[in-house]
């Protein structure tokens, strides 16, 4: 039994996924699964699949993966391209090294485009990849079940298809309405739906998570928190949106990795929802403070750029019905999970100095200019 199957009042789980076909593997949740995945689970195989866009790493997978090479194999490939996509998730496919691939018997599907600032400056794309490329997956998903091979399917969504809460809601319950505000969020409720009606129409195994804002290592420098580590370890200003109030429910990345595997382990099907969250409420500026604080950097640094369109003022999981139907929790406290992070950052320089330029293209669009 693994530590997350040992939570208080957490029944061991209906089944069992012995070959996990990861979508979007190489981008920041894809690698710290694979990474968990094939620490805490040795009797487990994980079979990678990504298109390698610009918010994959090259050296994440080797990063990932060491150690344990003959459980991984690692195919380049598009979720677009549905053909190929059944081709590796029928095991008929080889590795980039020429293995031949395990048969999955689980997808996690995480690839998709997921910067809501770029889906802002150019939206086609995060249909095309989250609405279509969804489809693909289900379809080949499906193909497979016809053919006589069961096929479970975790579809990994997010907090932003609820749209904003206000300073004094309740957090949101999977029975909140689908609000989304981006293009981003619209495109991965769109894709939620997809997944719902699949599971109803031609009874796929199929659940949805949505998980609250993630952090952790392998985190493309895009994203808040790593962009922020790394301009205060340049001593370079730090692009705040508005008056920073924003709200955010931090959830560290390998507590939301456990939480897929024991929703995957849960045998809870049917297209049903599981929030995901830590209870980790915070204003986008005491992050940032706090990050500045961990790096001894003045708050002189702090500059508050023109605030996003449409940007959700708040976010807050409530993740009750996951406890409730698996014992699972999160573990890792904020400070902890941020001074891990930061921790990561400042040990693994090469890693990010390799992607700065292009991490930095949204934001030098939208408000970075002058911030120098
Ligand atoms: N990061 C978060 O805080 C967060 C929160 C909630 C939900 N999510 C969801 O989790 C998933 C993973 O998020 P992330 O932060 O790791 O994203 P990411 O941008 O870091 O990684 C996405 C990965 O998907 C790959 N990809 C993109 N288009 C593809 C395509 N057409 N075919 C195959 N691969 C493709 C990219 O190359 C990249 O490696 C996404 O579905 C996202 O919506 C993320």
């Amino acid at each position: 039994m693994s530590g997350v199957d040992q939570l208080a009042g957490h029944e061991p789980g209906r089944y069992t996924p012995k070959v996990i076909l990861v979508t979007g593997a190489a981008g920041f949740i894809g690698a710290n699964a694979v990474a968990w995945l094939l620490r805490e689970h040795p009797d487990v195989q994980v079979v990678a699949y990504d298109a390698m866009t610009y918010a994959a790493h090259p050296q994440s997978l080797a990063m990932a993966s060491r150690g344990a090479a003959a459980r991984f194999f690692f195919v380049r490939g598009d979720v677009r391209d549905g053909d190929v996509f059944a081709t590796v998730l029928d095991g008929a496919a080889r590795d980039a090294q020429g293995r031949p691939i395990p048969a999955a018997d689980t997808v996690w599907h995480l690839a998709a485009e997921s910067h809501v600032d770029r889906s802002i400056l150019g939206p086609g794309v995060f249909v095309d990849t989250n609405v279509i490329g969804t489809q693909r997956v289900l379809d080949a998903v499906r193909s497979a079940r016809d053919a006589g091979r069961a096929v479970r399917l975790v579809h990994i969504s997010t907090d932003e298809v609820y749209g904003s809460l206000g300073p004094g809601d309740a957090a949101f319950t999977e029975a909140h309405p689908l609000l989304p505000s981006s293009p981003y969020a619209a495109s991965k409720a769109a894709s939620d739906l997809l997944v719902q009606a699949w599971a109803r129409t031609y009874g796929l195994d199929a659940v949805i998570t949505r998980c609250s804002n993630n952090y952790g290592p392998f985190q493309f420098p895009e994203k808040l928190i790593p962009l922020m580590i790394v301009r205060a370890m340049a001593q370079q200003p730090l692009p705040v949106y508005g008056d920073g109030q924003q709200v955010r429910d931090w959830l560290y990345v390998e507590d939301h990795v456990s939480a897929l595997w024991t929703v995957t382990r849960s045998g809870v099907a049917g297209g049903r929802v599981f929030n995901i969250g830590a209870h980790g409420e915070r204003a986008n500026l005491d992050v940032v403070r706090g990050i500045l604080h961990a790096l001894d950097r003045p708050e002189s640094l702090i500059q508050h750029v023109q605030d996003r369109p449409a940007h959700d003022r708040r976010y807050a999981m409530d993740a009750t019905a996951l406890r409730e139907a698996t014992g699972w929790e999160a573990r890792v406290p904020f400070q902890h999970g941020l001074e891990a992070t930061i921790r990561w950052y400042r040990e693994n320089a090469a890693w990010w100095k390799a992607v700065l330029p292009e991490s930095q293209k949204a934001a030098e669009a939208l408000y970075l200019k002058g911030a120098r």
